[in-house]
């Protein structure tokens, strides 16, 4: 079928993206324009064991694969979650080998997901981007020839990276279009947890694009794309549990589906071997990682981490006094520059020198040496005289890439599957859809722990997405992927 037939029945149905964002916003611009150089790995590497064989192959995973093969430009996968959004990402992986670029906003995500972050495999800097940064790949031509980009946990990827993804693609591909012209499939849940933005850029996305949400990218300004609600959980098959996250998710009945979970669950301070400890922010991971570490036997070494200037963001990346143990379990902060293990990858302290670290990969069982490296972090800023946004280098930070890793921050937790979770809330949730990010990596009500009940107030529902969910499934309605199938086959 003509590709422009398929876009001309989703734009009439109502599938545009932006529909209901200011006026202020909606401009016709380009992204950015460009500069030169940089080198981008880009075969898939997708390392999950996970057995495809064993899968329901949904209605909605064959209809996406029909719209790529004729060439339907950009495709959203929702739902829940465990409905089996990154299930389709592996098996759209399979279906479409060897010519998909795989990538997901943060480190643990792209981990999950078996691709790269989206920073790496763009060649973006980390903080806002601006149209100098956008480079020339070298190997252009696998960019060229790649035949669709999928997009994990897109709930976390910023308007301005979607941006910075399509200004790239568009130079690196030579095609003058939203993303080069290559096909997008974007998955992920809204109701889960949104972007991380520094305070200082909150009031950029305020000025340039309303809010951080990636649908207020530029590049999809009036783009017309299709839609599937994934509705089926299967991440947990307890209906009762099931019925429990679906309320939470979206704020339906907070009181009484608080009470019922509180009522099904062990409140307790006692977390046993192989749970996950969960909790909103670092510092109180960082307390319950050294908890965890005083436990081990041997003796502790620290590393001092060096700081000039100063680093915004919450925190550095990598604690300045770095205390570990032989046997403590860590996780790599940074890529190493010879790619033997990336920012995300988990380890275990195997032999402490003054200026090396000996890390034993989980993946592998390989031992890696660990050197220190150096960070630099820049501020940006809207430069009124210049109507552009410039950067200064606000400082650097020198010390080895690694931090404690048997508690995790929900945020790092999301898209993974724990068979047993504690969820320590702290000081409480911060953020819209993180409290149900945490109690849904969880299989069962009876891997789930509690250090606390939880209250109405400890479930953060974004209502902007609730209003883009309503429209989205309006909009579903009148297309439902039956009929989309059929106008396919027409
Ligand atoms: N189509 C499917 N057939 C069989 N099992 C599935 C299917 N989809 C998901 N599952 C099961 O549910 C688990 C969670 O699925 P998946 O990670 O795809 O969910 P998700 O929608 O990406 O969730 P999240 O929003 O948390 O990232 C999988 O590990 C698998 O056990
Ligand atoms: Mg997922």
């Amino acid at each position: 079928m003509d590709p422009f037939t398929l876009i001309a029945v989703a734009t009439a149905a109502g599938f545009v993206f932006n529909k209901m964002s200011g006026s202020s916003v909606r401009e016709e611009r380009r992204e950015f324009t460009y500069s030169r150089d940089l080198v981008a790995r880009l075969k898939p590497d997708n390392r999950s064991e996970f057995d495809l064989a064993a899968i329901d192959v949904l209605k909605e995973y064959r209809l996406v694969k029909k719209l790529v093969d004729n060439q339907f430009p950009l495709v959203f996968i929702t739902g829940g979650a465990g409905t089996g959004k990154s299930t389709f990402v592996r098996w759209a992986m399979k279906e479409f080998a060897g010519s998909v670029l795989l990538g997901a906003p943060t480190a643990n995500a792209a981990i999950t997901a078996g691709g790269k972050t989206l920073h790496s495999l763009f060649q973006l800097p980390t903080g806002w981007i601006v149209k100098s940064h956008i480079k020339k790949a070298p190997q252009k031509r696998e960019f060229r020839e790649a035949k669709l980009l999928i997009i994990d946990e897109v709930s976390m990827v910023t308007a301005n990276l979607l941006d910075g993804i399509s200004a790239f693609l568009r130079v690196n591909r030579g095609v003058n279009a939203p993303f080069g012209g290559l096909p997008v499939i974007m998955v992920g849940d809204m109701f889960q947890l949104p972007p991380v933005v520094t305070k200082d850029i909150v009031p950029l996305y305020k000025k340039i694009y309303g809010s951080p949400k990636f649908y207020n990218a530029r590049c999809l300004q009036q783009a017309t794309y299709y839609g599937v609600e994934l509705t089926r959980t299967y991440r947990q098959s307890d209906q009762e549990f099931v019925d429990i996250l679906t309320r939470l998710r979206e704020g339906v009945d907070l009181k009484n589906s608080v009470a019922h979970l509180n009522s099904r669950c062990t409140i307790t301070d006692r977390v046993g071997p192989g749970t996950v400890w969960l909790s909103p922010r670092n510092r109180e991971v960082d307390f319950r990682n050294s908890e965890e570490m005083t436990r081990l036997s041997g003796t502790a070494r620290s590393y001092r981490g060096l700081l000039s200037g100063q680093f915004s963001g919450d925190r550095l990346p990598a604690p300045t006094d770095l205390t570990v143990k032989v046997g403590a379990q860590i996780m790599f902060t940074r890529n190493d520059v010879n790619k033997r293990w990336i920012n995300g990858s988990i380890g275990v302290v195997r032999r402490l020198l003054n200026d090396k670290i000996f890390i034993e990969l989980a993946e592998t069982g390989k031992i890696v040496d660990v050197g220190r490296v150096k960070w630099t972090d820049y501020h940006y800023f809207y430069n009124k005289k210049s109507n552009r946004i410039d950067r200064t280098r606000t400082g650097s930070y020198q010390q080895f890439p690694l931090v404690p890793a048997w508690a995790s921050t929900i945020h790092k937790s999301q898209g993974k599957t724990i068979e047993n979770v504690h969820l320590d809330l702290g000081a409480g949730s911060f953020e819209t859809g993180q409290t149900y990010v945490a109690l849904s990596r969880c299989r069962s009500l009876s891997g789930l722990t509690l250090s606390r009940p939880l209250t109405v107030a400890d479930i953060i529902v974004d209502y902007e997405s609730k209003q883009f969910y309503d429209g989205l499934r309006q909009i579903i309605k009148k297309l439902p992927p039956k009929k989309m199938m059929q106008t396919l086959a027409g």
